[in-house]
C-alpha cells in the first residue's frame, strides 16, 4: 500500500519547502539578475491561504517545513505565518519548522523565531570577506548578516552555514568558512552552484567548481569521516576528525541524489513545484480562490505529486548548461 503523499515512484513526500514571497534585499548573482522584475503583490498567497495550503500538506503527512524565499524574512507578516505553524509543532503533527535566509533580518527576528518553536536556521554565507560578499549579493553587506548569525545563536538557534561552491572564489574562502564555523560552532554545507535562471546561464559555466574539488582540498587538511546521518534534506555529510567541525555536500550536478527525494515546493502564488530541476508545476491558488471548481484541495495536492518527475537534467559538467530553468532560484527557494 502506498503511504501517505507518495508520488509515481513510491517515494513519499514529507518535507515542504514554502517560498513566501520573490523579493530579495541582495541580488546574488548566481540567485537573480540585477534588475529583477518581482511579482505585483496581489499575486501572492496572504497568510491564510498558505496557512490553509500548508496545513492541508501536513494533514497529508508532511513532517517538515522549511520556509524559503526569495527571502523570506523581508516578508512584512512572516513572523504571523511561523506563529501559525507552530500549532502544528504543538499537535506534533510537524516535526520541524525551520527557515532558509540571507540573514540580513535575523537579529530583529532571531527570539521570535525561536518563541515559535523553530530550533535551527540555515543561513547563506558565501564568503566571510565584506567585500567579496558586497560584490557576489551586488546589494548586501556582511556585517548584518554576521549580527544575525549571532543574535540566532543567543536565541538559541542552531545555525548551519550555506555556501554555494563557486570557482575562484571559494577556493579561497574554504578554509577560513571552515575555521569560523568550527570556531563558531556552526555547520557548514557547500552546494554545487546550479542553472537556474537563463540570464547569466552561460557565464555560470566557468563558475562551477564540483564539490568533489572541495572535499580533494579538505582531505589535505583533515580526516574526512563520512558520516551515515541526515537531516532529510539533500545534504550527505563528513566529520573532521582533528575539530569535529561537521561538513555537508549537496551535489545535484556531480552526485544525483534524485531517486531519494521526498521534497516539493510552494511558491508564493501557489503553484506546486514538485521538482527544483524540472519546469511543470501545478496551479494550487487557483483551486483555493475557486472552491466552486468542485476540485478538493487534498485531491490537487495529491494529483500534483503524482506528477513529480524522477528527477532534474541539471548538467554544467560538459561545458554547456543543460537543463536550465526559466525562472530564478528566488522563485522556488532553492
Ligand atoms: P537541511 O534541513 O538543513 O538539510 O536543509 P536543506 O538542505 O534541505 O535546505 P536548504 O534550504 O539549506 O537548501 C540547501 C540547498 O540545497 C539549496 O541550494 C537547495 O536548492 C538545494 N536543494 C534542496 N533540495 C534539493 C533538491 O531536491 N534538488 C536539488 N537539486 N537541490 C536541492
Ligand atoms: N545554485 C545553487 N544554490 C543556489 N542558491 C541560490 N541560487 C543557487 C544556485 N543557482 C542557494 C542559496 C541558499 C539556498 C536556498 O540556495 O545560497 O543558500
Ligand atoms: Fe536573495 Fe537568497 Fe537569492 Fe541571494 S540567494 S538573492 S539572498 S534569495
Amino acid at each position: 500500500v502506498c503511504g501517505p503523499l507518495m508520488d509515481g515512484f513510491c517515494r513519499s513526500v514529507r518535507y515542504l519547502r514554502v517560498s513566501v514571497t520573490d523579493r530579495c534585499d541582495f541580488r546574488c548573482s548566481y540567485c537573480m539578475a540585477e534588475r529583477v522584475q518581482f511579482l505585483p503583490r496581489k499575486d501572492l498567497l496572504t497568510l491564510e491561504e498558505l496557512d490553509r495550503l500548508c496545513s492541508a500538506f501536513i494533514g497529508l503527512g508532511v513532517t517538515k517545513l522549511r520556509v524559503t524565499g526569495g527571502e523570506p524574512l523581508v516578508r512584512r507578516d512572516i513572523m504571523g505565518f511561523f506563529r501559525a505553524m507552530s500549532r502544528h509543532l504543538e499537535t506534533g503533527a510537524l516535526r520541524e519548522l525551520t527557515l532558509t535566509t540571507n540573514g540580513s533580518q535575523l537579529a530583529r527576528h532571531a527570539a521570535d523565531l525561536a518563541a515559535c518553536g523553530v530550533r535551527r536556521v540555515n543561513v547563506s554565507l558565501d564568503t566571510l570577506d565584506a567585500s567579496r560578499f558586497a560584490a557576489l549579493t551586488r546589494r548586501g553587506q556582511i556585517a548584518p548578516v554576521l549580527e544575525g548569525i549571532r543574535a540566532a545563536q543567543a536565541a538559541g538557534l542552531r545555525v548551519k552555514i550555506n555556501t554555494v561552491a563557486l570557482r575562484g572564489l571559494t577556493e579561497t574562502e574554504l578554509f577560513p568558512l571552515v575555521d569560523w564555523c568550527t570556531a563558531e560552532g556552526h555547520e557548514l554545507t557547500f552546494i554545487e552552484l546550479m542553472p537556474m535562471g537563463e540570464e547569466g546561464a552561460e557565464a555560470r559555466i566557468g563558475q562551477f567548481l564540483p564539490l568533489s574539488d572541495l572535499r580533494t582540498r579538505l582531505a589535505a587538511r583533515f580526516t574526512l569521516q563520512p558520516l551515515a546521518e541526515t537531516t532529510g534534506g539533500p545534504a550527505r555529510y563528513v566529520r573532521l576528525e582533528e575539530s569535529g567541525q561537521k561538513i555537508g555536500f549537496i551535489t545535484p550536478l556531480s552526485h544525483n541524489f534524485c531517486e531519494s527525494c521526498n521534497r516539493v515546493r510552494l511558491t508564493c502564488t501557489g503553484e506546486l513545484y514538485p521538482c527544483l530541476g524540472q519546469e511543470g508545476a501545478s496551479d494550487l491558488r487557483h483551486v483555493l480562490r475557486a472552491p466552486e471548481s468542485g476540485v478538493p484541495l487534498e485531491q490537487a495536492i495529491r494529483a500534483a505529486i503524482a506528477k513529480k518527475p524522477r528527477g532534474h537534467d541539471f548538467d554544467y559538467t560538459r561545458g554547456i548548461p543543460k537543463g536550465v530553468m526559466s525562472r530564478g532560484m528566488n522563485h522556488t527557494g532553492g
